[in-house]
């Protein structure tokens, strides 16, 4: 296994996927994307020694931002027009990271180890690391590209955004997922008119149950915001803007802004042209790699088989984002990568923090732990008598706990969890706990 320790060392070791590498000394490990996962790679390449080349190349012409306050704090007047940096500059030129920034990766040459840039250059590798990311869904219905018809994914989208949501504007929101949901309570405290149109018959359907999408849908209705559930948009009309929007059954909703956050699209383009295996992600090992052991791909345009519970997922999350750098960090390194994390999401919406630990599956036992009107609470759910995901609001206390419980596989008295008095911890059932990597063994 390659020692980790520079390309020096790597030129003279056994490659890990065992390929020949005479130029590894000249050939940086190329990232494509520079999100919260491509940065990581590259960090975490110096982290763990990595002396080689790294190259970062992103399309977007700036320094690699957050994203999460995008949809949030971003979008209030007066919040500064420049979202926070991941890293300062001066951190890429400390750490020898080149950055190629403006600059899009059109194609790979597979067998000469290159890829072609929008720039007319190619660039030689020695490890590829795909981290493009996802893009919004585009809405496809007439009138989707009139003025005022926007979606949010970039600094210049929600800059966009905060511009078009003045007091009094009628926004319609297609779409009850986080975007659609974090945008409505910005908007609404913005003094606008808000409607939401939503496909399904609640909000967040993707990530949450029943009893979370009410809790949240009776927020945002307290503040101001309206519900459409079961509307599926057929068109958008106007002049040079926006004016409307019609819903399957007629129904016509006046509009001046209309956003789409109706789900995302992998950036998967780059590796499937170059024949990489891709189902809807880019698929990956556990440690990252594709189909072509050279190329790696991390975060959100990954497909993964979950270390948890041997699903097939594609996680859109920072957390994800993370981990998964590190394993494709790691594994280039010739290092071992930390445990899996267990995955974990949060949203803010009207101040109210709901944060999830695990993955839930629409077939999961649900468990409501607490008074929702009272505004904490937990919903536990159980697959199989294990505790496999949670979402808590202002329960900081069952969040920690779930995350670790779930680390541990553990069996969960339903009735004990159920009770609120009765600490998560507690609600363990007799029965013998296992690890994460005993159960994989035992279902593979
Ligand atoms: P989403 O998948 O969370 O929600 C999309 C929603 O749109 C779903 O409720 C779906 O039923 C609905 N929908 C789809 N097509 C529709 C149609 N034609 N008409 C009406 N409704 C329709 O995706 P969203 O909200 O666009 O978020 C995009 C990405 O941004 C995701 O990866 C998400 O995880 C990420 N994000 C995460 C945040 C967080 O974790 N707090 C905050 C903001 C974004």
């Amino acid at each position: 296994m390659r020692s980790g320790t520079g390309a020096a060392a790597a030129a003279s070791t056994q490659d890990p996927v065992g390929i020949q590498d005479p130029v590894v000394t000249k050939d940086p490990v190329v990232i494509v994307g520079s999100g919260h996962s491509g940065v990581a790679v590259a960090a975490g390449l110096r982290t763990r020694g990595w002396e080689g080349n790294i190259l970062l190349i992103d399309a977007e012409n700036e320094l690699p931002y957050e994203r999460p306050p995008l949809s949030k704090e971003f979008l209030k007047d007066g919040a500064p027009d420049e979202p926070a940096v991941l890293r300062k500059e001066k951190f890429y030129a400390d750490k020898g990271i080149g950055r190629l920034a403006g600059v899009t990766a059109e194609s790979i040459d597979r067998n000469g180890r290159t890829v072609l840039l929008s720039n007319g250059t190619r660039q030689a590798y020695h490890r590829l690391v795909i981290a493009t990311g996802s893009r919004a869904r585009p809405l496809t219905v007439p009138g989707a590209g009139l003025a005022g018809v926007r979606s949010l994914r970039t600094r210049g989208d929600a800059l966009e955004l905060r511009r078009l949501l003045v007091p009094g504007s009628r926004v319609a929101i297609i779409g009850a997922g986080y975007i659609g949901l974090e945008v409505a309570a910005a908007a609404a405290a913005k003094g606008c008119e808000v409607t939401v149109l939503e496909f399904q018959d609640r909000v967040m359907s993707r990530v949450t149950s029943a009893p979370v999408s009410r809790h949240f849908e009776q927020l945002h209705e307290r503040n101001g915001v309206r519900f459409v559930f079961g509307a599926a948009v057929t068109s958008i009309d106007g002049g040079q803007r926006a004016e409307r929007v019609t819903v399957a059954d007629g129904t016509v909703f006046p509009a001046d802004v209309v956003l789409a956050g109706i789900g995302v699209i992998p950036n998967q383009e780059l590796a499937a042209r170059a024949g990489i295996d891709c189902r809807d992600g880019i698929l990956v090992d556990g440690d990252g790699r594709t189909s072509d052991p050279a190329i790696y791909a991390s975060g959100d345009v990954t497909r993964f088989t979950s270390p948890i519970d041997n699903a097939s997922q594609r996680l859109e999350c920072i957390q994800n984002a993370l981990a998964q750098a590190d394993r494709v960090a790691a594994h280039i390194a010739g290092q071992t990568a930390a445990e899996p994390e267990i995955p974990w999401f949060w949203t803010v919406q009207h101040g109210i923090r709901l944060q999830t630990a695990g993955v839930r599956h629409p077939e999961d036992r649900v468990i409501v732990r607490g008074e929702p009107s009272g505004g904490k609470f937990s919903v536990v759910y159980l697959r199989d008598g294990r505790l496999a995901a949670v979402d808590t609001i202002a329960n900081l206390s069952d969040f920690r706990t779930a995350k670790r419980l779930i680390g541990q596989g553990a069996r969960i008295d339903p009735l004990l969890a159920a009770d609120p008095r009765v600490p998560l911890a507690e609600a363990i059932s007799g029965a013998t706990n296992h690890s994460h990597a005993d159960l994989t063994a035992a279902r593979s």
